[in-house]
């Protein structure tokens, strides 16, 4: 049985903060002298997975590490493209500890694994996001170009690298979000001259943020269908959003943006965004994340060994 067929009920991974903390400063948000409410970061969380059940979707949790304060941070975990999901590279030590429990699940999920080469840094969804038929892929901060390239050539995909120059938002998903295949939210400052070209080449409706709700990670929304979710504070975008017929929720992220993340951040969808265009021609449906699905060796019959980029 396919979950993804199951009703067209996205399915996202999401990681419980049981660990999550401010103990190092990778990203100009992060600052050890503020840290986290622990008890007010899992009521956070558990509002947002509350809502994006509420919305439809299925949750699939991945077991916190301790020690590893930044792995409910999912979306780093990998780029996911049919049944493949292509791992993560982290670009800091302190996240590299997280890649062989991320590539564990995926692995006892039964998608085909992809690595590159261990310093092609690359950051998974948090610097990839398909839009309509294109990857837009960010760079220069965390995740480095040459990876776009492989990954590239490896998915057959068309790839647009756009460089990040604002330390701020690090990740594209910081200052880019696709909402379907012809619409975009973005935060202009954050891209070189280039980036902001191609954007607007390539995107028919591209809507910018401002610096306020930027700061305030508006980019950063998950988008169920026709529902963008985002941190609280976006009275603006949400605005521009409904006039154009999207429904918008908004919930408290507060302590997490004090890592440097938000709702985007603290999920991956693991059958694709809505807005990628192999979803509709999709040959192959991304496994189930189902535990009593696997196979009692953990692994998945469907598992094809692990692939270089
Ligand atoms: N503290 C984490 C880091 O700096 C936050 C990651 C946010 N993730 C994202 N997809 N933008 O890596």
């Amino acid at each position: 049985m396919d979950m993804n067929e199951q009703n067209g009920r996205p399915r996202i991974l999401m990681c419980p903060p049981a660990f999550f903390g401010i103990e190092y400063e990778i990203n100009p948000w992060m600052d050890r002298r503020r840290s986290n409410d622990h008890e007010r970061a899992i009521e956070q969380w558990t509002t947002l997975k509350t809502l994006l059940e509420s919305l439809g979707a299925t949750i699939c949790c991945l077991d916190p590490v301790p020690g590893l304060p930044d792995m409910v941070f999912t979306a780093n975990a990998a780029l996911i493209f049919r049944n493949q999901a292509i791992l993560a590279r982290f670009c800091h030590r302190q996240r590299q500890g997280e890649e062989q429990h991320f590539r564990d699940w995926f692995e006892r999920h039964g998608f085909e694994l992809l690595e590159l080469p261990r310093d092609c840094f690359f950051e998974g969804a948090g610097d990839a996001l398909f839009g309509g038929g294109t990857l837009f892929a960010g760079y220069r901060i965390r995740s480095i170009v040459s990876g776009h390239r492989r990954i590239a050539e490896r998915l057959g995909c068309r790839v647009l690298s756009l460089e990040l120059v604002d330390p701020h938002f690090y990740h594209l998903d910081t200052c880019f979000c696709p909402l379907n295949e012809r619409a975009a939210v973005f935060y202009p400052p954050a891209f070189d001259s280039y980036a902001r070209r191609a954007l607007s080449a390539t995107i028919e409706d591209l809507i910018p943020v401002s610096d306020a709700e930027a700061r305030r990670f508006a980019c950063n929304a998950v988008v169920l269908s026709k529902t963008v979710i985002t941190n609280e504070g976006c009275p603006a975008l949400h605005r521009e959003l409904r006039s154009r017929g999207f429904r918008t929720c908004e919930t408290p992220l507060s302590e997490f943006l004090k890592a440097g993340g938000s709702a985007k951040c603290l999920t991956l969808r693991l059958d694709g965004e809505d807005a990628a265009a192999w979803r509709s021609d999709r040959i192959a449906s991304a496994p189930s994340c189902d535990e009593s699905q696997q196979s009692s060796t953990g692994a998945d019959s469907n598992v094809i060994s692990t692939r270089v980029c």
